[in-house]
């Protein structure tokens, strides 16, 4: 079965065979040597400058728990941007850690302007309540929608004190990340969307003052800390056991990607940086043969198309079933995704991340041409 759901992805054999070798202990040097080979292409996932002051490390969690950890490091007054499911979750785990949380919420398919934003941020500086930090989540796995960031970074030069933390989790590896450029303060993400690894890890960047900021707090949490997971990962160890096979997949994964080797053949030679923007290019093609598939059959994608993101389509249904589609889908092969929540059956998604190639992907298309009259919903 290929899968084509919004992540878990498709995860290479060369991937897989990474974590069947020895067992390492993971207080040894070989473990260190293994954190080692992680920040180097990391840093570039996260798209730091060269001599960015920002740190990069692992946590051994789902991306969920370091949204938590995450919230632990700031103060009490957060603004929650919710467009979709994920979102809404940065909000809920806020009120749960007793912060002080307010929601700018948008309807599912859209995104927060720079104006909103700035909106939001100078009436709470206004009434002498500035707001310790924003969080937001890029790409919306919910709905598809892939919120730009350059706006949100000119909304923050209005509340220089406030900091922004964001989940990338079905952004980073399929879309390009500027973390310094766009003055973000702590990135996390899962690995089992686009950087295309089974699920189990979260990688992550803080800011210096967000660190700074984090030491200052009373620490509330053990295995969430962040300050305790950062700081071990940059003396390169682990505070508690690590899951030392997906560290492997990990670091082989980031070296792939960064030599050029999951590339296409009009991309081979690539290497570093480039390899990286060829990663997201091809990701971007992927995303334009999606919604040109569904233009072909009056099919609309669910966000307008400028928030349609690169990692995963969600298709308004229009006239077809979408459980029958997925059902038909499967027979021939593929899994894609419903709806989420209260889309389901009004939207199907697919996840065409991480190292789906453009071949695959016509195939699927090939597929759902052929299933297409079937699944429609007769009057
Ligand atoms: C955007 C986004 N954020 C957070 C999560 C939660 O990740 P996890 O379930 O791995 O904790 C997901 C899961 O799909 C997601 O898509």
């Amino acid at each position: 079965m290929k899968i084509w759901i919004p992540g878990p992805t498709h995860v290479r054999s060369e991937i897989l065979e990474e974590q069947t070798r020895a067992m390492i202990g993971h207080r040894s040097k070989a473990m260190s040597e293994l954190i080692e080979r992680i920040d180097p292409p990391l840093r570039l996932a996260f798209g730091l400058a060269s001599g960015s002051s920002a740190t990069v490390a692992v946590g051994n969690h789902s991306a969920t728990a370091m949204m938590e950890g995450a919230l632990l490091g700031v103060g009490p007054r957060v603004l929650s941007v919710v467009n979709g499911s994920f979102s809404k979750r940065w909000a809920e785990i806020g009120k749960l850690l007793e912060k002080d949380v307010s929601v700018l919420e948008f309807p599912w398919g859209q995104a927060v302007t720079q104006v909103q934003l700035e909106e939001a941020l100078k009436t709470a500086l206004k009434a002498q309540r500035p707001f310790d930090a924003v969080t937001l989540v890029v790409c919306e796995t919910s709905t598809g929608v892939l919120t730009p960031l350059a706006p949100v970074a000119k909304a923050l030069r209005s509340s220089p004190e406030t900091l922004l933390l964001v989940d990338v989790v079905s952004a980073i590896a399929g879309s390009p990340l500027d973390f310094d450029a766009h003055g973000l303060d702590f990135a996390l993400a899962g690995v089992n969307k686009a950087l295309a690894l089974p699920p189990g890890i979260t990688v992550m960047c803080a800011s210096k003052r967000y660190l700074d900021g984090a030491r200052t707090k009373k620490r509330m949490s053990w295995y969430l800390d962040p300050i305790r997971t950062i700081d071990g990962h940059v003396e390169r160890k682990t505070p508690a056991t690590p899951v030392v096979t997906l560290y492997r997949a990990l670091a082989r994964q980031l070296e792939d990607i960064t030599k050029g080797v999951t590339l296409p053949a009009r991309d081979q030679g690539k290497t570093g940086a480039a390899a990286w923007s060829a990663r997201f290019e091809k990701h971007a093609r992927l995303r334009q043969a999606t919604l040109a598939w569904a233009a072909r059959h009056g099919l609309a994608p669910f966000p307008p198309e400028p928030l349609s993101s690169p990692t995963v389509s969600c298709i308004t249904a229009g006239g077809l079933d979408v459980a029958a589609l997925i059902d038909a889908l499967k027979k021939k092969g593929h899994e894609i995704g419903n709806g989420y929540d209260k889309l389901k059956g009004q939207t199907f998604r697919i996840g065409h991340m991480g190292d789906h190639t453009e071949q695959g992907l016509a195939e699927l298309l090939q597929a759902m041409d052929e299933v297409f009259d079937s699944v429609r919903v007769r009057a």
